[in-house]
């Protein structure tokens, strides 16, 4: 495989802190409506789905999803939208009331700090705050290109009353309260009411069975590593990606273009070194991260914080570590692309330490017993 070194500059391109982020307070239609202001919108990894041409997006690079954020102040509501692809909201912080719905009124649920939820696609949505803190709500969204979204006529008619419009390629149109309205065959059309009824209602418990709550994460050692002694844990959450434990299955089961898997690692503890032909994001949930990069002297290394991210390249060597005098366990989210498995290359002799130690991975990739398995089944 390539060997592939990420440089210094490169590095402080793709660490993305919090300072880095830049609210667009204007990115939809509805950010005039009563109980959305300030709504604000924030694109770190691709443009997402914002319908704002002032928008900063952090990192433009296709990565195969997009990544951005909600910021959410106390009272304030995102409207009802649909998506094409899939949008899993991420806690990051804060407490919420997702609601669902042509109406918004086929079931909510709470979010607290940490869950996650992969909404379907073509299914209205809108959330809330429940909390009297500011929040930030972060979002994972399927595609390099996400398509946009579709609003709920009643949002457009209300938007249009505060002077906003959306025209067919996307736009936002301001012409003030008084001002005239765009030219009709250039706006976005209304959903009809066939079309409102072809789209498929929700139950509470549909949509529970696609939450990953915080206290419902399955972690285990996971992945070949721990057998020599490395410390640390994955639970998946979205799709599949690098766990080789044989009982991790995602939560919800149709393909999202992603996987999304909780990681964690204690203080004085790390991984070993390892690398993926994919694109590997990492956002921070809770904690200090500290992950190093590239191999022999080439080594560099940063510093996650919470709500911070990090795309590490295809074929770049990393390995995640805590400090030992750190007081908190990291608790980190990876994000790769695609719907098949991923699979680890390791650091040199880690396999061979693995055997020693009686490990081993099946046919499969799962992690075994070496003792157990039998010789390869070749063709002579
Ligand atoms: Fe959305």
């Amino acid at each position: 495989m390539e060997e592939v070194f990420l440089t210094t500059a490169e590095l402080a391109k793709r660490h993305l802190r919090e300072s880095d982020y830049v609210a667009d307070t204007e990115a939809f239609i509805d950010c005039r409506l009563p109980g959305s202001m300030p709504k604000e919108n924030f694109s770190m990894i691709g443009p997402g789905v914002t319908q704002s041409d002032k928008q900063v997006v952090n990192l433009r690079e296709p990565h195969g999803f997009n990544i951005g954020a909600a910021g959410v102040h106390p009272g304030i509501t995102n409207n009802l939208h649909l998506h094409f692809t899939s949008e899993t909201f991420i806690a990051a912080s804060g407490a919420y009331t997702l609601r669902w719905g042509v109406k918004g009124d086929e079931g909510s649920l709470p979010l607290e700090t940490g869950d996650i939820a992969v909404m379907p696609t073509w299914m209205f949505r809108g959330f809330s705050s429940a909390s009297d803190e500011y929040g930030f709500l972060m979002t994972v969204l399927g595609g390099d290109d996400t398509g946009g979204i579709l609003w709920s006529p009643d949002v457009l008619k209300r938007a249009r009353e505060t002077g906003l419009w959306l025209t067919k390629d996307n736009r936002l149109v301001d012409t003030a309260i008084d001002g005239t309205p765009p030219e009709n065959e250039s706006l976005m059309p209304l959903l009809s009411e066939v079309d409102m009824q072809s789209i498929k209602r929700w139950s509470a418990e549909e949509i529970r069975r696609r939450v990953l709550k915080l206290s419902e994460r399955k972690f285990c050692a996971a992945t070949l590593d721990t057998a020599c002694g490395f410390q640390w844990k994955l639970a998946p959450a979205v799709g599949f990606g690098i766990t080789q434990a044989r009982a991790h299955w995602p939560i919800v089961g149709e393909p999202q273009g992603f996987s999304i898997e909780w990681a964690t690692v204690a203080p004085g503890q790390s991984s070993a070194a390892f690398r993926t032909v994919e694109k590997m994001v990492i956002i921070n949930v809770f904690g200090t991260l500290r992950v190093r990069l590239n191999r022999g002297d080439q080594q560099i290394e940063c510093t996650l914080a919470p709500r911070e991210i990090l795309s590490i390249p295809a074929n770049v060597w990393r390995a995640f570590s805590v400090d030992h005098e750190s007081a908190a366990v990291a608790e980190f989210l990876l994000v790769l692309p695609g719907d098949s498995r991923k699979r680890i290359e390791w650091e040199d002799g880690l396999v061979a330490k693995a055997l020693q130690a009686d490990a081993a991975l099946d046919a499969d990739g799962r992690i075994a017993r070496y003792s157990l398995l039998p010789p390869p089944m070749l063709c002579a």
